[in-house]
């Protein structure tokens, strides 16, 4: 075999993060003992019934067989713009301020791409989801991390961003509800940052896959539904979450007509078409009820008090996330967030995703994820308890 070495952008990637937690999961099966694995984010449940039902049907239909648009089909378009009004309250032109892709982790590595040049700064927060240094690394673009910090709710502050960082910054990337630490935005923090983007002319994405999960009442907001939005953001949204489709791959952009054009033309040359029946499944899961959406986060909220409560009892003094299905705990003093997920793994066989893989500011806190039923996050706060670290 002749070895062929890859591009340099191929190798500046990193191993994806997720990947290395598969691979430690892996070698915990090897051993034989019952691992809990709360370290994923894939959703454990099935996806509700009528829209499995919904891709069935459209399976049998000869015209989902061929190629469909570039741009994706009518209808799908107008059910997004349907949904965006219902949710939202946001007005949207079907034609001009949509793409639809595979995931949004295509829209959140694509878009980046369309928007950055080589050398570039792209604004992220640490922590943050890790495939934003991947996007990045794709653009050829520099990062510039913004603190989130617990003291302000895990916002990011504008003010901190040097003069010649900020001079170089073309694209600002928010995810609120924020993987991993839970938080949510506020009206005020969107405001701030469209007023921010605005005066600096910088676009922005906010990574919306959590729009569905605000636990307490707290319905997510939009970044859309802040005055003058549509100047400078785009939103990117998935059926991941909200529906369990995870495996079903569907995303979908919306927001400034500019960037949604650019996409587009990109999305032709790397990604071609998304295929027609899962279009149609998901104009079906944003139309009808969302019964199964309100359902589901019921669920994860239970889930989060099953866990939380019980992590207080037994003396951790941890904070509850206010939305996604993801808990940011601080780690026990004496311990960094490798030495205190590997503790849980020895010790409690427990998988946990160690903070430090979000960004630095992640390494005084693990991550804990809801995809798992009440019994096993109940028995896991039993194994915790076991190990005596609280008073
Ligand atoms: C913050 C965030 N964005 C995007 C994604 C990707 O979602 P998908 O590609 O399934 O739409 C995930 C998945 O876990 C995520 O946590």
């Amino acid at each position: 075999m002749v070895y062929f070495q890859p591009s340099e952008r191929a190798q500046k990637l990193s191993v994806n993060f997720f990947d290395r937690l598969d691979n430690k999961l892996a070698e915990s099966e090897q051993t034989g003992l019952p691992f809990i694995n709360l370290s994923k984010g894939n959703p454990d449940l099935p996806t509700p019934e009528h829209i499995v039902a919904s891709l069935k049907a459209a399976v049998d239909q000869p015209k989902n067989h061929a190629y469909p648009p570039f741009l994706g089909k009518e209808n799908v378009r107008l059910a997004i713009t349907e949904f965006y009004k219902k949710e939202y309250g946001v007005l949207l032109d079907p034609i001009n301020e949509i793409a639809i892709f595979h995931g949004s982790h295509i829209g959140i590595t694509g878009i980046p791409q369309v928007l950055l040049n080589p050398g570039d700064y792209m604004l992220i927060t640490d922590p943050c989801y890790p495939i934003y240094y991947s996007s990045a690394t794709l653009s050829q673009a520099k990062t510039f991390a913004l603190p989130l910090e617990e003291s302000n709710r895990f916002l990011p502050d504008y003010r901190c961003i040097p003069g010649d960082v900020l001079k170089k910054a073309r694209l600002l990337m928010l995810n609120y509800p924020n993987n991993p630490t839970g938080a949510l935005a506020t009206k005020d923090f969107f405001r701030k940052t469209i007023d921010f983007a605005r005066e600096h002319r910088l676009p922005v994405i906010n990574d919306f896959a959590y729009a569905s999960l605000g636990f307490d009442q707290n319905k997510p907001l939009s970044i859309l539904q802040t005055k003058h939005a549509k100047s400078v953001a785009v939103e990117v949204y998935t059926l991941s979450k909200t529906y369990n489709m995870a495996g079903w791959r569907f995303g979908f952009a919306v927001g400034n007509a500019s960037i949604i054009k650019a996409f587009n033309k990109f999305h032709t040359h790397a990604y071609s078409t998304v295929f027609g029946a899962v279009q149609d499944a998901a104009a079906c899961a944003l139309q009808s009820s969302q019964k199964c959406a309100i359902n589901l986060l019921r669920i994860y909220q239970r889930r989060r008090d099953v866990l939380i409560d019980g992590l207080r009892r037994i003396g951790w003094k941890v904070a509850s996330p206010p939305g996604t299905f993801f808990a940011w705990l601080r780690v026990p003093a004496g311990y960094d967030s490798q030495s205190f997920s590997e503790l849980l793994f020895q010790k409690a066989h427990i998988v946990v995703a160690p903070g430090i893989g979000f960004g630095e500011k992640g390494d005084s806190f693990i991550r804990i994820s809801l995809v798992n039923s009440e019994e096993v996050l109940a028995e896991a706060v039993k194994r915790i308890e076991a190990l005596h670290l609280f008073k």
